[in-house]
């Protein structure tokens, strides 16, 4: 593939990398590529970063079709930048292309459009500690027209925010308020893709518990609000009785590229893991009699992000004290010690640029 590349004139300034917040400062420039049904792909290029000017009628305003991805581009010790995992980024991107009726993207193409728009924006890899290049590849359907269809016209963009770690003061326990009212996803509708609607869906759930004093929210299942899928927008871990649990891939949970480095680094080390369903009654009972260790979401923004506290109801259970637990301090080294070249990668997860 030959992108065409045309240079920022006018650069901007970098920022003070302790200012740095989550998405709220973008790079010099985008990449682009355009997709007709009969064309295919077309004219790959890199430009200036500027506002998008689309067709009033254009599906994605109305119908929602829409798909992204979230992956970190890393400053290790030595200066060079490395990515973490990106094929599996790519191939999600191609499940949810698949399920929302948008075009597939060759997957060699998406690396070397990943690598290229990476190498000109390197010097926007921050190196202070805790802090990457987000990246964050996109794809909507762009046809002009109100008809609904799968989509004839589309186009893909990766975009990139320089950004610091995605708490304040490191990671410390949040509060999780469980949602027994709206859901996030059903099986059979989108929930293991990662398509925009979904957290369009989720905001009213994030803001209530939010006005409660809750940072995110525990997702029940859609059909029976009996068992446990995600918290926010991560995926979820438990350890009980010296055992992980975690939900397993249903259909309608994203299959987080955090959570199987996870399983993949607890079952290297000998730690039993256990994908299934995990009810509710379950939860609140090991809550109750002390048996449930730790708690913690995991997702690419926070990386892990332990759980303090969890309210049900009213009822408040703390969870290890409102403390950080060991294992999941632990599983964060262990992961961000890998992500910034500061552990050996003995699994082979990172790619150089
Ligand atoms: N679940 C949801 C709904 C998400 O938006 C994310 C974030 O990307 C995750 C889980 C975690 O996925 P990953 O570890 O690939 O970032
Ligand atoms: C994650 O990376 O864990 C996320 O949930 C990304 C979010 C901003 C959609």
């Amino acid at each position: 593939m030959d992108i065409k590349v045309t240079r920022n004139p006018n650069p901007a300034e970098k920022p003070d990398p302790s200012t740095l917040g989550f998405g709220k400062i973008f790079t010099d420039h985008i990449f682009m590529w355009d997709w007709n049904i009969d064309k295919g792909w077309y004219n790959p290029r890199i430009v200036p970063f500027e506002n998008l000017s689309i067709h009033p009628g254009s599906t994605v305003l109305h119908y929602g079709s829409e798909i992204f991805e979230g992956l970190k581009a890393y400053r290790r010790a030595d200066g060079k930048v490395q990515l973490f995992r990106p094929i599996e980024n790519i191939r999600r991107m191609n499940n949810s292309a698949e399920r929302l009726c948008l075009p597939q993207i060759p997957e060699e193409d998406f690396m070397q459009a990943l690598t290229e728009f990476v190498k000109i924006e390197e010097d926007w890899t921050p190196s202070a500690p805790g802090t990457s290049l987000y990246l964050r590849p996109f794809m909507f359907g762009n046809d002009e027209s109100l008809g609904v269809h799968a989509v004839h016209n589309a186009r893909f963009l990766i975009i990139a925010s320089p950004v610091g770690s995605y708490y304040k003061e490191g990671i410390n326990p949040v509060k999780i308020m469980i949602e027994d009212e709206d859901v996030r996803a059903v099986r059979g509708g989108t929930g293991y893709a990662k398509c925009g609607g979904n957290y369009a869906a989720s905001n009213r759930a994030g803001e209530r518990a939010e006005q409660k004093g809750y940072s995110q929210v525990l997702w029940l299942d859609g059909v029976e609000r009996k068992y446990i899928e995600e918290v926010g927008a991560m995926n979820v871990m438990f350890k009980i009785n010296g055992v992980v649990v975690t939900p397993m891939l249903s259909g309608s949970i994203l299959p987080g590229v955090t959570r199987k480095s996870i399983i993949d680094v607890l079952k290297s080390e000998g730690y039993q893991v256990e994908e299934r369903l995990l009810s509710l009654d379950e939860l609140v009972a090991a809550m109750a009699d002390g048996t449930l260790e730790e708690a913690w979401g995991c997702g690419t923004a926070a990386v892990v992000s332990p759980i303090g506290e969890l309210c049900y109801k009213d009822h408040k259970y703390t969870v290890n004290n409102g403390e950080i637990g060991e294992l999941t301090q632990h599983l964060y080294d262990i992961l961000t010690g890998i992500q910034w070249g500061k552990e050996e990668d003995k699994f082979g997860w990172t790619v150089e640029i």
